[in-house]
């Protein structure tokens, strides 16, 4: 294990079995959309679950990215998630699923959805990776969540610190030294 990490809370196969399930209720959703759904993974949290999410689908999905920042100049969040890469379709008229690396205070998440639904999307679905209900300050939660977790900095399968450990297979709690005094 890492030397950064406290306890392991998803082993990769807990985290596989999660993926599946989510690629199948996808599945089920998407199968009368008209056209291919858009799938927008926001950068970079989200993108290795991304990836396997889309491979365990059966629905042909097209793939877009964008960068939400929500951090101000510390590492407490703004809240005030700004979008510093935006898309380079056109999304009025598709069927748009964005996907999540992790829903905290709820702010990423109503700043996204009020930024799709003023584009005139036919529908918009959300699915996160990792769910900390303890932790909302805006009453908003994604369409599914693979898992809830409790209130800790987590790291692994795509989500940092600082940039580090976005690699690891699993996501496990970073020791409490790391981090301390940051969300
Ligand atoms: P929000 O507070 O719901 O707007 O979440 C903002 C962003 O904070 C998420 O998309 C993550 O990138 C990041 N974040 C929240 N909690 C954690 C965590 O435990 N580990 C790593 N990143 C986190
Ligand atoms: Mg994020």
């Amino acid at each position: 294990m890492n030397k950064d990490i406290e306890k392991i809370c998803l082993r990769k196969k807990t985290i596989a079995a999660g993926v599946r399930r989510a690629a199948h209720w996808l599945d089920q959703q998407l199968c009368g959309c008209a056209k291919t759904p858009l799938f927008i993974a926001v950068l970079k949290g989200s993108v290795i679950f991304f990836c396997d999410l889309v491979r365990a689908m059966k629905t042909p999905v097209q793939m877009s990215f964008m960068t939400v920042s929500s951090y101000g100049s510390g590492t407490e969040s703004s809240g005030v998630p700004k979008i510093t890469t935006d898309l380079s379709v056109d999304v009025a008229g598709r069927d748009v699923v964005l996907i999540e690396d992790i829903v905290d205070s709820g702010h990423t998440l109503l700043a996204l959805k009020t930024f799709f639904e003023q584009r005139g999307v036919t529908s918009f679905r959300t699915v996160t990776l990792l769910d900390k209900p303890s932790r909302r300050k805006i009453p908003i939660n994604a369409d599914y969540s693979c898992f809830k977790i409790g209130d800790e900095f987590i790291v692994g399968y795509g989500l940092d610190y600082n940039e580090m450990h976005r690699t690891l297979p699993y996501i496990g709690i970073l020791k409490k030294d790391i981090h301390i005094g940051t969300k």
